[in-house]
């Protein structure tokens, strides 16, 4: 049998021709003498008669069961009336059939291609049914597309595909990697590249002008619902261009990504919004403006009042006191309210006050209802409701600490009155973040790091703070925000080799390492390098937001659990003690083992 189309594209411009159909048996309905079996394929379903006229095909038929794979032969007809399937392409023919061929059998799958409540350990242990799911289908097919449409699109603006190596070496920046241990060079090792961020700096410098690369990239992180360890980055570098010049060619892209994949129009242009904006505003530089919700400023307000924990809070230098205003949240219960405070303690929140305004005209211990007003005066409190827009029936939160503190818990709990009261609008929400700070402080050990990466350029005029005030010198950097989900970043770079031995210093990286590790590339910088600069599109991102998936993992073929496993395979696995010795390896045990050995 030749195939002549998928099923779920078999339609009205069929009926009366005989077609050839191939696929899986979705389900299966015995209805007393006929037999009907809805046949599926990646584009979907199509509904095939046995009737027991036909004896030889109505025998294979009864033999069917879910997942046979099968070919049938058969004459398209319309479907009797009041059984029109209105959801289906092919909802209003069904398929007479002549003959079939069973390619293959299955025993019964081990769970139902229909079951909505699967758990993900079961669906990636099982993956390859998984993977049969329509939805899954879908997933994976709208990937392609969008991947399609990013590539034409590039190509259409001059920028080729190169490749770039995955077996590379081990930098000090950024995430923790994976090594790869070499058997030639003993005690040697390979490290998988988190991006391929230097090489494609590199292939500027050697005049390729505009480059692209829809590339795997590994970082071992901690895994959340939108990290894996390995995953896609639609990765951009174009050399004369500045940081205006860039962003506008990459929310093309995006803004074509979309329209292709989706049918939808994007805003043109992206609102942009500095960091400092973002962080002020929602407590978060990937804010989902979808969310109604602003969070108040009242660090000033605060300086040299009675209630101590906010005093104390607003006079630190690195200090923050600010509200998040609940419209209409004076109806939450008391429980709702005292359970946002183990929330926010995650973000590391020692406190929760909040204020209930029940009549705003009255802004003293009669109108509100708190445990904190007996704390603060007439004038403050007032002054809380103007600055908040505080109405008769709201609610307001307060979180006083460092402001990384106060950013992070009202960010989130932001983001989580929104979703529980149902305050998210429809719609898609893009953003450009940009004016990022060059360095960040860690808070516990004090050294500095490069916020985005060390090869990021200062804005203009901010060169000198470098070396004279680190903590306020901004970055040509930029993030793409998409629905509170970061889809991309990038920067333009630096392309004097005296400006990025002024940023390794700033970083506190020494003259000897700098020619250790990054020598490759200040040589590269010496010899003409062109202004250059780029982005990189988180893909699996991009198409779970364009999926409406929960997790990234539903847009991945063959993703890993957050433990880091892929069920299906079982990897990571033991390797032999002769493996282990070609690579001169000998593996530690680990200290529980040790412990049990002595
Ligand atoms: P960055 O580290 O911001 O930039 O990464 C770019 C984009 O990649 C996506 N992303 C991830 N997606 C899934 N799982 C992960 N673990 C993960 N980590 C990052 C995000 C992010 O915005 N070399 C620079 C880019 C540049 O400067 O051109 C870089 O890698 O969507
Ligand atoms: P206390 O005087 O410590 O009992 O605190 C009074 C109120 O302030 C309580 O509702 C606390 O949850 C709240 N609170 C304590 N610390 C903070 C803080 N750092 N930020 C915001 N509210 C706080």
């Amino acid at each position: 049998m030749k195939r002549t189309d998928y099923c779920g594209r078999i339609d009205r411009r069929y009926l009366d021709q005989t077609i050839t159909v191939m696929g899986w048996v979705h389900r299966r309905r015995d209805h007393g003498g006929v037999i009907f079996v809805d046949l599926r394929d990646r584009e979907g379903l199509v509904q095939v008669v046995f009737d027991p006229d036909r004896a030889e095909s109505f025998g294979l038929a009864e033999k069917l069961r879910h997942e046979y794979c099968i070919a049938v032969e058969g004459l398209v007809r319309p479907r009797p009336e009041g059984t029109v399937n209105p959801n289906l392409v092919s909802g209003e023919i069904e398929v007479l059939a002549h003959s079939i061929e069973i390619f293959n059998a299955s025993p019964t799958p081990p769970f139902q291609l229909d079951d909505e409540n699967l758990s993900e350990t079961v669906r990636l242990a099982h993956r390859v049914m998984d993977l049969r799911r329509p939805a899954m289908q879908q997933n994976l097919m709208l990937r392609y597309r969008a991947a399609m449409s990013a590539r034409r699109f590039l190509d259409a603006q001059g920028f080729i595909d190169i490749e770039t190596p995955v077996l590379y070496k081990s930098t000090p920046e950024g995430a923790r990697e994976f090594l790869v241990p070499s058997r030639i060079h003993h005690g040697q090792f390979y490290a998988l590249p988190q991006s391929p961020q230097l090489f494609k700096q590199m292939l500027m410098m050697a005049g390729f002008d505009r480059y692209y690369q829809i590339v795997k990239c590994f970082r071992d992180e901690d895994l959340r619902a939108d990290r894996q360890p390995e995953f896609t980055q639609i990765d951009v570098e174009t050399s004369f261009l500045d940081e205006l010049e860039i962003r506008q060619m990459m929310e093309g892209l995006v803004r074509t990504m979309f329209r292709d994949a989706l049918g939808i129009e994007l805003p043109d242009p992206f609102p942009i919004m500095s960091f400092a904006d973002a962080m002020r505003h929602y407590g978060s530089d990937k804010p989902d403006l979808r969310i109604p919700l602003k969070l108040t400023e009242l660090t000033d307000l605060m300086q040299g009042v009675d209630f101590k924990v906010f005093r104390t809070a607003a006079d630190l230098p690195n200090g923050r006191v600010a509200a998040l205003r609940v419209p209409g949240g004076g109806a939450m219960t008391r429980k709702e309210i005292d359970d946002c405070a183990p929330f926010v303690a995650v973000y590391g929140a020692k406190g929760l006050a909040w204020i209930k305004v029940n009549d705003a005209s009255k802004p003293n211990e009669e109108g509100l209802q708190s445990p904190i007003v007996k704390f603060l005066a007439p004038d403050t409190l007032r002054a809380i409701l103007e600055r908040s827009g505080a109405t008769s029936g709201d609610l307001l939160f307060f979180v006083a600490d460092r402001a990384k503190v106060v950013n992070d818990a009202l960010g989130a709990l932001r983001a989580r009155i929104g979703q529980q009261r149902g305050l998210v609008e429809a719609g898609w929400r893009p953003l450009w973040v940009v004016d990022f700070p060059m360095f960040e402080q860690d808070d516990a050990t004090g050294a500095w790091a490069a916020r985005h990466h060390p090869f990021t350029a200062p804005k203009n005029g901010h060169e000198a703070l470098l070396a004279t005030d680190r903590a306020n010198a901004l970055a040509k950097a930029y993030d793409v925000v998409l629905n509170g989900w970061e889809i991309g970043g990038g920067s333009v770079r630096i392309h004097r080799p005296e400006v990025q031995a002024r940023v390794f210093e700033a970083l506190g990286i020494s003259v000897e390492d700098q020619q250790k590790k990054f020598g490759f590339l200040l040589d590269a910088l010496r010899y003409g390098a062109p202004p250059h600069g780029g982005i990189a599109f988180g893909l699996d991102r991009i198409v779970t937001l364009m999926c409406s998936a929960e997790s990234i993992r539903d847009v991945i073929a063959f993703p890993k659990t957050q433990r880091g496993q892929d069920l299906l395979v079982e990897a990571p696995a033991p390797v032999t003690e002769q493996q282990l010795r070609d690579l001169h390896i000998r593996v530690r045990p680990s200290d529980a083992v040790k412990a049990a050995g002595t």
